[in-house]
């Protein structure tokens, strides 16, 4: 029988086909028909509501929208849309569980904690791979697999080798019924219930179309780029420290007791290598499985991520090589981090002839990409003081190339973490730039000691105005709290001409520290009463930039409110905040009459933002700050809260998440304010909708917890103010 084609069963309600059993395989007819059933469910679930004969058709056209979005990264609908179908579906198997199957797409969700995870054996043993770093090795490669198979010319699959953390699955009567680590090659961790929260991979599939009873497979498992950028910029907010590289992202998520918590990192997964299977009985091995190709295409076609379109087969070594080059040139261009190659002979008999050594196959091997780490040696640290206050450990090091940039200085973020990773002066240190990652110290070198290293002692008092630190009791971080600090004016005044702050070009950070350290520049009111006779005559200043700077400076003034709010640097108030706070009053010294309550009424203000706020509006030096700015022509009225404008929008609140179809974030987010609406940043029960594109992260999983918020598509937004 043609796997390809599997038995139909006819849909009663629809008269519309799918394949006989729960699981289905993607071919186009498949995908027509789930699309129009999908379309079908959306419009019932407006009307009559879903019953408990809709749960086995639910299922799959879930799975099915899993697929689209997670393997091949092309979604047929709306998240929300999914979603809906999703509630739709845990209703109707919460009212009847007995509807309930393993492979379920509720069934992803783990409760509890996992309290160990058990060791077990692997059906074959995962091995590792030779090495090859050249076009040479690539040649002595292909020179000994045609001594050792007698052939002239040889077949070879090239794909990525993915840079993550390893894991064997096995699949047995079509179900995933373990996944586990590597560990040391024979033996690893069971971690099935976080290998199903990656949705890429398939709780069930149909290998029994190919005649096979159990399988083993092996894979890789990933964070992609953005969300690991995501996921340490989290970290930081939090007062944790980063994670030194994706890699270790990935492996890490892997064995973290909290499934529900591996779940918010979102994993993604390519699966590359059947290790092992049986048959059913009277069931012959399936040509897929013949060549290495051949497994890559069935793994895709029973819904898998292989590397299917990013493989190519050679016949020879040339191509092998000049592929692997064209590769490592785009490798940045990937969303997520490879560091070689893999090169394997494609015959499988080929293979079982070449056989294997007891570290790696004999019949394939990694090219490996120039290497993005490098050891160098720590050669002291130092302290930066950021506007906030915050004292930041800087590792100053021997310099060292990794992947083709110098490297000579690397944040190491804060105490915790140079006592975590046991760095000491002096010391050798393992350092990665992943792909667009910052530099990052992966760890120290503690064999190659030589006893003269020094223990790091943080600092107790500023290292720029000599104040004492404080340090906040659930804070990693120590902070100057002298408002006076030098450290902190330059930075403050930095942040202020900034380019999303008060725009003031031509200014820049290197002509702030600049004019502070020759004392024309005392603070930021002294941006506007700046000596410009004297600027004149410092060296690289010419006639024309300084009428540029003038000019930039004189502009600043008509700066929106919000603007200027922004730029004042006031902790936790980002751009949005900026907003509301210039939306609530008539003139900015308002503020200085607020209660920390008043402030907490605020769309969009917690306690600790208003706490920020209202501890900056109490500060007498701030106030006299702020005056002298109006003094010196900038307002602080809120020019366009007296002209009552569009209100189309008036009191309703929005939040986007995710990428939009069509919109581009900064233009939706303005035409809710042209329309009197509110952008909030965050959402709780105070936002009215919250717009979803693709990707939406944890800020929809938040707005479905709350009954209130509206989860809509830019379709509809676009309808609500009236541009559809
Ligand atoms: S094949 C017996 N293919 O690289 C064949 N491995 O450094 C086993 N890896 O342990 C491996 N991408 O975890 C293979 N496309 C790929 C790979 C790949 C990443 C990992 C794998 C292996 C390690 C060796």
């Amino acid at each position: 029988m043609d796997p390809f084609v599997p038995e139909l069963r006819r849909i009663l309600w629809f008269g519309l086909t799918l394949p006989a059993n729960s699981i289905v395989m993607y071919s186009k007819e498949n995908t027509r028909e789930l699309q129009k059933i999908t379309e079908a469910f959306i419009k019932k679930m407006g009307a009559a509501g879903m019953t408990a004969s809709d749960a086995e058709n639910l299922r799959d056209v879930l799975r099915f929208h899993e697929y689209r979005y997670y393997v091949l990264n092309d979604p047929l609908i709306a998240d929300f849309e999914y979603d809906h179908l999703y509630k739709a579906l845990e209703k109707i198997e919460a009212a009847d569980p007995a509807l309930i199957t393993v492979d379920s797409p509720t069934q992803r969700v783990a409760k509890g904690l996992t309290k160990e995870f058990p060791t077990v054996q692997h059906l074959v043993p995962m091995l590792s791979l030779d090495n090859s770093y050249n076009g040479d090795d690539l040649h002595d490669f292909d020179r000994k697999a045609r001594e050792l198979t007698g052939l002239p010319v040889i077949e070879y699959c090239v794909e990525p080798k993915f840079d993550g953390g390893s894991i064997s699955l096995i699949y047995e009567n079509d179900m995933l019924t373990r996944g586990a680590t590597r560990g040391d090659g024979v033996e690893g961790d069971e971690v099935t219930t976080n290998i199903k929260q990656i949705r890429s991979l398939p709780l069930s599939a149909k290998f029994s179309s190919y005649g096979l009873q159990q399988v083993e497979i092996r894979g890789e498992v990933l964070i992609n780029k953005t969300n690991f950028a995501k996921y340490n910029e989290y970290l930081t907010e939090q007062g944790l420290s980063p994670l030194a590289n994706p890699r270790n992202a990935a492996a890490g998520t892997l064995r973290i007791k909290d499934s529900a918590e591996a779940a918010k990192r979102n994993l993604e997964a390519f699966v590359y290598h059947v290790s092992y299977f049986s048959l059913i009985q009277g069931k012959k091995i399936p040509d897929a499985l013949l060549t290495h190709s051949g497994s890559l295409a069935m793994l895709w076609e029973l819904g898998f991520r292989s590397p299917q379109q990013e493989k190519k087969l050679f016949k020879g070594i040339e191509g092998v090589i000049n592929y692997c080059s064209e590769f490592e040139a785009g490798r940045d261009d990937l969303p997520y981090e490879i560091d070689g190659m893999v090169i394997k002979v494609n015959d499988i008999a080929l293979q079982d002839k070449m056989g294997m050594t007891s570290h790696h196959p004999r019949w394939a091997i990694a090219y490996k990409f120039k290497a993005r780490q490098g050891t160098t040696r720590l050669l002291k640290i130092e302290y930066q003081v950021g506007r906030t206050g915050a004292v930041t450990p800087v590792a100053k090091l021997e310099p060292v190339a990794v992947g083709g940039v110098t490297v000579s200085s690397i944040s190491v973020h804060n105490e915790e973490y140079i006592r975590e990773k046991d760095l000491r002066e002096g010391d050798m240190v393992l350092i990665e730039r992943a792909g667009d990652v910052i530099p990052q110290i992966v760890k120290s070198l503690p064999d190659v000691r030589t006893g003269e290293e020094k223990k790091i002692e943080f600092p107790t008092v500023c290292p720029e105005c000599k104040s004492k630190l404080f340090k906040e009791a659930e804070e990693a971080v120590w902070r100057c709290i002298n408002i006076e600090c030098p450290a902190q004016v330059v930075e403050r005044i930095i942040h202020f001409v900034s380019k999303d702050a008060m725009d003031i070009r031509g200014f820049g950070e290197a002509n702030v520290r600049k004019f502070y350290e020759l004392g024309l520049l005392k603070d930021i009111p002294g941006i506007y009463t700046l000596n410009f006779d004297t600027i004149a005559d410092l060296e690289g200043f010419k006639e024309k930039s300084i009428q540029n700077l003038k000019s930039a400076i004189l502009q600043s003034k008509q700066q929106p409110l919000h603007r200027l709010i922004y730029a004042l640097g006031i902790r936790f108030v980002g751009e949005t905040t900026a907003k509301t706070l210039a939306q609530t009053v008539s003139h900015l010294l308002e503020f200085k009459n607020y209660s920390l309550e008043a402030l907490q009424n605020l769309e969009d203000v917690g306690p600790k933002v208003a706490g920020s706020i209202h501890h900056f509006f109490s500060n007498k030096s701030n106030i006299a700050m702020l005056e002298h700015l109006e003094e010196l022509g900038l307002s602080l009225k809120n020019e366009k809260k007296q002209i009552p404008s569009a209100t189309g929008l008036a009191g309703q609140t929005f939040l986007f998440t995710g990428t939009l179809p069509t919109l581009k974030r900064s233009d939706a987010e303005n035409m809710v304010e042209e329309n009197g609406g509110q952008i909030l940043s965050g959402v709780s029960a105070k936002l009215n909708y919250l717009v979803v594109g693709e990707d939406a992260g944890s800020k929809l999983e938040k707005a479905k917890k709350i009954n209130s918020v509206k989860i809509i598509s830019e379709a509809e937004f676009l309808q609500i103010i009236g541009k559809k």
